[in-house]
This record gives C-alpha cells, structure tokens and sequence, in this order.
C-alpha cells in the first residue's frame, strides 16, 4: 500500500478547516480527526517521523514536494502562513488526542498564548510546530543538550547571586531573572530534559545547583497547577531564592556530617530568618520570595520553623517549594551520605500522618516526577544497568527498561528490552529497579540511549 503525500496534507487541511467551524466533538471533526490519525500512522509505519513543510506557495512532504494542489492546500499553506508556522513534525505513536488537541489549538485564532505552549500545556508531544529557516537553532533550543547548557549556565548565575547576597550585597535581580526565564522555557517546552537534569547528582556545588533545582522542580509543579506568565516566574523566583539566608550560616553547620546538636540546629533554623530579611531589602525581588524563606521550613500543622509564629496559613508557593526543596536535597549526594533512591524519598514523603507537605500537592508532584521516568538510567538489583523506556501505567516502579550493560558493567552488544513488572514461572519478579543513576558518571547520554 502506497501512501501518497497528498493525501495526508489534504487531511491536514481538511482537520483544520473542521476543527476551525466545528466545536471539537462535532462528528465532522471527529471524523477528520480519524482520517488524518489514519494517514499519519500509515505514513509513519516506515519512519519515526513524518515532517510537513510549507515553503511559499509549496508544500513538502519529508522530501517529496507536492504539486501545486488544490484551492484547499492554497488555503490551508496560507492559513499557516499566517500563523508563523513553516513546519509541522509529526512523530511516530501519535495518537488521536494529540491531533485533536492539535487541530483545535491550531484553529484557535483568538488564543493569546503562542502556540508550541499551548500544545505544550495539552500534552501533544509527538506533533511539533516549527520554522524551516531556523531548523538548526530550533534544533539546538531542544533535548537534553540545550537543556544541560541552560542548566549549567543557571548553575553559574546561582552561585553568582549568592556570593552578591554573602558579600551583603542585593542578589542582582537582573540575574535571578535571566534564570527564571531560561528555566520558565525548559518547563514548558522540554519537561522531561529539565526532571533528567535536575536528577543529576552532584555535590560539588549543591548550594547551587539545590537553588536550580528546587526552582526548577517548583514551577514544573506551578505549570502542573496550571499557572503561566508572570505569576509562574514569581514562584521561580521564591523557588530561586529559598535558602538564600544560608550565606550567613558557617560551613561547619552547613555541611556537618550527621545530627546537629542543640546550638547548631539554633544556627541552622536562622536562615529562614536571615532569607527573609536579605529578600526584604531587595525591592525588585517579588513579594512572594521573603515569604517562601521565611514559612518552607514550616509543616502543615505549623510545626517546624520558625517557632512560635502564631496562626498562619501557608502560602501555595511555599507548599510547592517545600515539597521541591525536601525532595531536592534528599535526592542529592551530600559530602555525608550519597544521595538516596527515588523510591526511598518517595516513602519518606508518604510516611502516612506526615504533616509535612499538602498531600493534593505531594501527590500530583509524585506523579508530575514519576518514579523513573522515560530517559532515567536505572541499576537493577540484577546490577544491570540500563534506560527507562516506558513507563508501567499502574506501578510506576516497574518500568520498562532497555538494558545496556551486563552485571559486571560490560556493554552488551545486543540490547535487552525487560519489562519489570513481569514474573517468571514462580510468580516472582526477574528484575526490579533499584536506584536511577547519575548518566554522567556512567558517559551516557539517556536520550541517545533510547
Ligand atoms: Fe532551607
Ligand atoms: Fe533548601
């Protein structure tokens, strides 16, 4: 069976023209919806994906440029046009949901958001829009790459605001924001790069990367909840700034091995105090930041610190940042421990009566983060290690894995796909995961692994 180029683009126009006069469950649209879902997986049965081009009055199909069509390819090359749009990609394992979305938010004339976010926010991951004649920069503005570069390059900034607020200097606002925006972009863009990222282990510069982590991981939940725009980035900014009162406490106290004792516990409890003041006098910081410093280490029930602070509600962003916060450092190899398993941190957060965290909260972020998601290098108990390749929709600690070293680190020549979720003859499980894996230190690049 051929499957002529046409006739995806004439199924393109015509989900576009249906979804543009029709509401979404009208049956024109659901029908064209279908046909186009038809047409894309036939095409993308023998490529991972298909990409449609428009360049003037043309349209291109992967290589194959089509005729001039019809009255309704003009339209729809136009209708593109002015949407900015000069390439549509289509991925294999699209699904009906994703090309409804697509078409209904590609109709939406009158949206104020740009597009790619608002596809972004409906979870349509394998169609994406782009420009033909920024194909490399785009290119490089994705995946786990770019995400590293503004990662590190956030890292830096991190440290940089810091010693600003050490030296008793105001944190330079200018700074936290270039920060803020260029982490805003991952999240909404490229979520899973970012949660790969952020799942670095590192303790050299945990100060630092701590702060980029928590703010990241805090408005991955904010944009979970639904903000967008200047509020998303106030959040980033507390999330950002959270322990920054910590430039006052000795090193000693700040990475002593094991249990405080009485005095330095004292010690420690007063960067909350100190965050909030050195936030305060800092005009351009948002309202919100002295706040955050001052309540994310305060429990639902008001216990922990600051004590004694009478009768208060928290607010939604320190509740989001505290989950961050707790989850960040309990992930992260400190000079005293090594850094524990997801699973390990996700029973410490479900410990039952916990009056730590908004338990709505804590368990959308439990979901946000899955367990293992897709692109995490995993050990096995097997010491196997490999890449998480799909998630189990009911126990998110059995994932699918791509096995990629044998049990003595050898590189196996033949990958091996292993379901972990399935049992042998006497019901037991072959394999399990057992922690994720820092990708640097095994020189693997999780998503070229996959
Ligand atoms: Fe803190
Ligand atoms: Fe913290």
């Amino acid at each position: 069976m051929s499957h002529p180029p046409d006739e995806l683009v004439r199924r393109l126009a015509a989900g576009l023209r249906a979804a543009e006069l029709y509401a979404p469950q009208h049956q024109l649209v659901q029908r064209s919806v279908q046909a186009l879902a038809g047409a894309c997986t036939a095409f993308l049965a023998d490529a991972p994906a298909v990409v449609v081009g428009f360049i003037g009055d043309d349209v291109v199909v992967n290589d194959t440029r089509l005729g001039k069509g019809s009255a309704s390819l003009t339209g729809l090359v136009r209708g593109l046009r002015d949407r900015e749009i000069e390439k549509i990609t289509v991925h294999r394992g699209v699904t009906a949901a994703e090309i409804q979305a697509f078409l209904a938010e590609l109709a939406a004339k009158r949206a104020r958001t740009p597009l790619a976010e608002r596809l972004a926010a409906r979870d349509v991951r394998r169609i994406v829009i782009g420009k033909l004649s920024i194909e490399e920069v785009e290119q490089d503005q994705v995946g786990i790459e770019a995400a590293k570069r503004v990662y590190n390059t956030a890292v830096q900034s991190a440290e940089s605001l810091w010693e600003q607020a050490k030296a008793g200097d105001k944190p330079d606002p200018n700074t936290a924001r270039r920060i803020i925006d260029s982490l805003a972009n991952i999240v909404t863009q490229d979520r899973t790069s970012l949660m790969a990222l952020t799942a670095l282990k590192k303790y050299d510069n945990y100060t630092f990367t701590h702060m980029v982590n928590v703010a990241a991981l805090s408005m991955a939940q904010a944009r979970g909840l639904n903000l967008e725009g200047p509020l998303l980035r106030e959040f980033g900014f507390a999330a950002l700034m959270h322990d920054i009162g910590k430039v006052n406490t000795p090193k000693e106290v700040l990475n002593k091995p094991g249990k405080l004792n009485e005095e330095e516990f004292r010690i420690m409890k007063q960067h909350v105090i100190d965050g909030a003041h050195i936030l305060r006098r800092t005009p351009e910081m948002p309202a919100l930041a002295p706040i955050v410093a001052f309540e994310h280490h305060l429990k639902q029930d008001l216990s922990g610190y600051p004590e004694n602070i009478g009768h208060r509600k928290l607010n939604l962003c320190t509740m989001i940042v505290s989950i961050a916060d707790v989850f960040d450092a309990l992930r992260s190899n400190r000079p005293y421990r090594e850094g524990l398993a997801t699973v390990r941190i996700k029973t410490i957060m479900h410990e039952k009566d916990s009056p730590a965290f908004n338990p709505v909260l804590l368990r959308r972020f439990v979901n946000l983060m899955g367990l293992f998601p897709v692109g995490t290098i995993v050990r096995l108990n097997s010491e196997e290690v490999g890449v998480v390749t799909a998630e189990h929709p009911e126990d998110p600690f059995r994932p699918q894995v791509k096995v990629l070293y044998d049990e003595r680190g050898q590189p196996l020549e033949s990958p091996i796909l292993a379901n972990t979720w399935e049992r042998d003859w006497r019901g037991e499980f072959q394999r399990a995961v057992v922690e994720s894996v820092d990708p640097d230190s095994m020189e693997l690049d999780p998503l070229t692994a996959l």
